[in-house]
């Protein structure tokens, strides 16, 4: 317990002057220098661990892509207390992404809008660096989310490419269609296209033994469009759902940058987020995993996600403003729960 306090002491002390920083600026740093520091970190038990249909996680809290999308900092990140780190979103070939500016802290609202645009080093050199990562013992859940390339023409092709790189590496895969970054690649939420994908994506993913796949959705669909992407999930061997990636849409926002283009996250997320996760708890069959992401900035908000459905949770906007603080409040409570399934 002290040391905890001694660390989110420090986090106290040092957030005024990492927020001075510019975001990115900052984001680079903490990635950099995470793996190291995070040695000092005080040890988490994790006891809420969950099972099911071959999936298998130590602990309900799980960091969202977009951190480490490049895998540079997974050893830290386990430091922290995830209990699973999701890494990317990787595509096919490195790309720089967006110009920058394009991250904005909402501080007021303890919320973020970015318009990254899946800058990442490409399936080759980060299923490298996974590989390495994993050869020096870490087997911790790390699961890859992939997209595809801007200048992509067949953007389908270009999720089992991706896939096709991290077959030895990566713990499940997360198929990201919900990106508002990259233009075209929410068109691949409609069924015809979602058909396609998932059938030449598990020829692939489950070519030698069957790693679990799920599909990551927007907050902004319309309720018939949601009922055509369940239903196919549904009839499709793959694991489940992860509900929600960012919204494009900006309600009774507070702080200067609330106008900027891309997507939002944290707190603002919340009430879209569970939305979406309640209509997805009810069309999805039980057998299926739900995993809950969106707007979450206290242990209240994830036993919320978990009553209405949510299996387990992801986190990121709210790590950013709280720091190791809410993590290890998160998994404080979620230890204390049993569980039917563990
Ligand atoms: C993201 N998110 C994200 N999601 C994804 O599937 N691929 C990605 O590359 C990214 N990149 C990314 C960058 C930044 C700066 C942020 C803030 C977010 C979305 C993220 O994984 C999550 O779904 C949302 O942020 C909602 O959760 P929080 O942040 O409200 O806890």
């Amino acid at each position: 317990m002290c040391g905890f306090m001694i660390i989110h002491r420090l986090f106290d002390l040092a957030k005024p002057l990492i927020f001075k920083l510019d975001s990115e600026k900052a984001h680079d740093a903490v990635i950099k220098h995470l793996n190291f520091s995070s040695r000092f970190f005080p040890k988490y038990q994790l006891n809420s661990g969950f099972n099911k249909n071959g999936f298998s996680v130590p602990s309900r809290l799980g960091l969202a892509a977009g951190f480490d999308k490049n895998a540079k900092a997974i050893e830290g990140l386990f430091n922290c207390g995830f209990g699973f780190v999701e890494i990317g979103t990787v595509t096919p070939k490195p790309q720089q992404g967006n110009s920058k500016p394009r991250l904005f802290r909402l501080a007021q609202d303890e919320a973020i809008i970015n318009r990254m645009g899946f800058n990442n080093d490409g399936a080759l050199t980060i299923s490298d660096r996974l590989r390495k990562i994993r050869s020096s013992g870490q087997n911790g859940i790390i699961g890859v989310n992939v997209g595809a390339n801007k200048e992509t023409e067949n953007k389908i092709a270009d999720y089992a490419l991706c896939a096709s790189s991290f077959l030895d590496t990566a713990s499940y895969f997360t198929i990201n269609i919900s990106s508002p970054n990259t233009t075209g690649l929410r068109d691949l939420q409609t069924a015809q296209a979602l058909n396609q994908l998932l059938s030449e994506f598990l020829t692939v993913a489950h070519k030698n033994k069957p790693i679990p796949v799920f599909l990551k959705i927007s907050p902004d669909q319309h309720e018939y469009n949601l009922e055509e992407i369940i239903d196919c999930v549904n009839s499709f061997p793959i694991s489940g759902i992860i509900t929600t990636n960012t919204t494009t849409r900006r309600e009774n926002l507070v702080s200067s940058y609330s106008c900027e283009a891309g997507g939002l996250s944290g707190k603002p997320l919340l009430i879209a987020s569970n939305d979406v996760l309640i209509k997805t708890k009810k069309l999805l069959k039980p057998e299926k995993i739900l995993i809950g992401v969106g707007g979450i900035s206290s242990a209240e908000d994830v036993l919320e996600k978990i009553a209405l459905g949510a299996d387990i949770i992801q986190i990121y906007t709210g790590f950013i403003y709280q720091g190791l603080r809410l993590i290890e409040q998160i998994n404080r409570e979620l230890n204390k729960r049993t569980f039917e399934n563990i």
